[in-house]
Order: C-alpha cells, then sequence, then structure tokens
C-alpha cells in the first residue's frame, strides 16, 4: 500500500484554503493509503510565535483535523515535534541542499520580499525539513495545495541526490496529490491572490467562522461595478468569487451566476449572498464538529499519544537505516 504524507503548520485557525487544497483530500485518502498526517509545529518556528500562542495552535490544527474527518483508527495523526528523528534527518539532508537552489525556491523569495527583517536559516531551509518529514516515512503521495508543488520537486531532487550519492535506492519519489485534475489553489477575498492569512483576516474564512462572520465577510470582499458589455473577461477580483463558488456551489448555481455576468445582468449582492450560503452548507458539518471536540480534553490527548508512538515507530527504522547508509553505524 502507498504510504501518504501531509502536514498544515500550525499558525493559528485552518482556512478553506487549508480545507480545499489540502483537509478535504486527507479525509479520503485515508480510506485507500497508509496516511501519515502531521502538524508542522517545526515549520511555524520560522515566525517565532509566542510559546502559549504555539501551543494552543498546534491544539487547535488537532481538534480541526479530527472535525474534518480524519480518523485517528486509520491515520496517524502527530505533531512533528514528537518525532524528533526528523530533525537529525534535516541535518544530514543539509549537506545535500545547495545555497543556490534553496535561494531560487519562489516561496523562500516570497519570505523575503514580505518580511526582509526575518530572513532566518529556518526558512531557507524550510524545503529540506519538508522533505524530511515526507521521506522519514517513504511517502509516495503527498496531498497539498498549488502553492507547494514546488517542495514536493525539490523533494525529490533531493531524495534522488542522496540515493545517487549513497549508491542507493532508498529513497522513493515523491508527488503532490489531489483528487482533482489539477492542484487546488482558492483564492482569498481581497482579491490578493491565493487565501492565507498573511494578506490579512478579510482575506480568509476559517472553518470555524459562525455563519453570521461568513456573510459579513463575502459581503465585504472585493468586487466590481462591471460587466459593461456581453461576455466580458472578468476581472481578477470577480473570477476570484466565481473561483469560489466552483468550490463551495453547484455546477448549476455557478452557470446560473456565469450566465448573468455574460448578460450584464448579474447583481453582486444576490451573487454573494448566494454564494455566503453556500459557504455557510460547505463548512457546517466541520464547524459543529470543532465545537462538540474542543472541549474533550482526554480523548485529543489520546489521539496526540497515539499518533507519536506509531509515528516515531516508522521514524526510528528510517533513521537507523539512514546512519547505515551515510556510514554512522555504531562502532561499540
Ligand atoms: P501551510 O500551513 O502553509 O499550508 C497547509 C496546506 O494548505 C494548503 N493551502 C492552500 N491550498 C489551496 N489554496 C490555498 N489558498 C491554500 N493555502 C494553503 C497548502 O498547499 C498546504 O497543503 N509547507 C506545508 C506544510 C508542510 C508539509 C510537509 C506538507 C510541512 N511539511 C510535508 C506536506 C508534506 C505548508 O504549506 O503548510
Amino acid at each position: 500500500m502507498e504510504t501518504v504524507v501531509s502536514g498544515i503548520r500550525s499558525t493559528g485557525k485552518l482556512h478553506l484554503g487549508n480545507y480545499y487544497g489540502a483537509l478535504s483530500n486527507f479525509v479520503k485518502m485515508q480510506n485507500e493509503y497508509n496516511c501519515y498526517f502531521f502538524i508542522a509545529d517545526l515549520h511555524s518556528l520560522t515566525t517565532h510565535p509566542n510559546p502559549h500562542d504555539l501551543q494552543a495552535t498546534v491544539r487547535n490544527v488537532v481538534v480541526e483535523y479530527l472535525a474534518a474527518g480524519i480518523d485517528p483508527e486509520k491515520s496517524t495523526i502527530y505533531i512533528q515535534s514528537d518525532v524528533p528523528e526528523v530533525a537529525e534527518l534535516y541535518l544530514y539532508m543539509n549537506m545535500n541542499a545547495y545555497l543556490g537552489e534553496l535561494e531560487r525556491s519562489t516561496s523562500f523569495k516570497d519570505k523575503i520580499r514580505s518580511n526582509p527583517n526575518n530572513v532566518n536559516a529556518g526558512l531557507l531551509t524550510y524545503p529540506v525539513l519538508m522533505a524530511c518529514d515526507i521521506l522519514l516515512h517513504h511517502g509516495t503521495k503527498v496531498p497539498v495545495g498549488k502553492d507547494q508543488e514546488q517542495h514536493l520537486e525539490m523533494t525529490r531532487t533531493f531524495g534522488n541526490r542522496f540515493n545517487h550519492l549513497y549508491q542507493t535506492e532508498y529513497f522513493k519519489e515523491a508527488f503532490a496529490f489531489s483528487y482533482s485534475d489539477k492542484l487546488v489553489k482558492v483564492p482569498g477575498l481581497s482579491g490578493q491572490g491565493k487565501m492565507g492569512k498573511s494578506n490579512g483576516e478579510a482575506d480568509c474564512i476559517y472553518l470555524s467562522d459562525a455563519p453570521e462572520v461568513i456573510r459579513k465577510k463575502i459581503m465585504r470582499a472585493v468586487s466590481d461595478s462591471g460587466p459593461t458589455e456581453p461576455n466580458q473577461e472578468k476581472p481578477e477580483s470577480i473570477q476570484n468569487l466565481f473561483d469560489l463558488m466552483n468550490v463551495v456551489s453547484t455546477p448549476d448555481t455557478l452557470s446560473h451566476f456565469d450566465e448573468l455576468y455574460n448578460k450584464c445582468e448579474i447583481r453582486y449582492g444576490d451573487f454573494k449572498k448566494q454564494l455566503a450560503e453556500d459557504m455557510v452548507l460547505a463548512t457546517e458539518p466541520v464547524r459543529s464538529r470543532i465545537a462538540s471536540i474542543e472541549n474533550d480534553e482526554e480523548y485529543i490527548k489520546k489521539v496526540i499519544k497515539m499518533g507519536a508512538e506509531k509515528a516515531q515507530a516508522s521514524a526510528q527504522k528510517t533513521i537507523k537505516e539512514v546512519r547505515e547508509i551515510i556510514g554512522l553505524k555504531k562502532l561499540y
């Protein structure tokens, strides 16, 4: 059975981008594959979260994984820092990751641009740690959103380079995965590209947002005055709202509003109302389960402990084998 590995950073509440890009696929994949889904708390250290906030966000991601339908009996749910072997593998793989290729990574370039005062080595080697998360369990399928595609290419490069250096076929190649024919990119509400917290709170719809909050955010989303003539190309802000509708509404609803747009008869108030109602409906099951799981401390602890043990067993085996391959076998 193929192994699936994926994770989400513990940076706060999960939004629709995380859900449709990653989490919703996790839930489906657990019935077909051997799955490891973790909370990437080590990756979130690049932005120096305060320790209390970090603990709360890690716990929150666990709750939202469970609320989305990840079953801890089928999948291994764990916290990245509970498996310190990943840090050891990261050290070894850093020896085969070159400055030039790390500097060329688009996510690194974006980070330098958006926060030039915090260009730390952890940011630069972020893709190496991500590769190690996957290689540690010999993952071959990695459910992620479109923005992670380049990191998967780098994962293959690092794994193949290791294999070549040590004349082995130890690491397998991993590929980004989505059930849809393309990797998903969920747009944000501020008209600035993909949904993400870095574009501000108003850009994101969170899985835990109450229906009233969702309605308010959608009604305030950036739209436009047009169209002024039939079959006009949609400006980016409108295309984004149509893309969101494509994610949460039925194909009939989408084509209904598309037709109105093409006939210059669309009323953005109605369009947004429909979008908001469909979004409230689409997020309802997860929202209500978040409320019922978040206070069940015993259950949450049990899940985290069980996941840590399963992930550690797999990681310890890999690290032992990697040490032998690279010549770090114990001499006593
Ligand atoms: P993070 O926390 O930035 O994102 C988690 C997942 O959500 C997806 N995503 C989106 N998908 C579509 N549209 C959006 N607007 C959107 N925003 C976020 C991301 O593509 C991702 O799948 N580096 C990873 C975390 C990670 C990881 C790994 C993933 C660390 N190690 C190993 C897979 C395998 C990340 O982007 O986290």
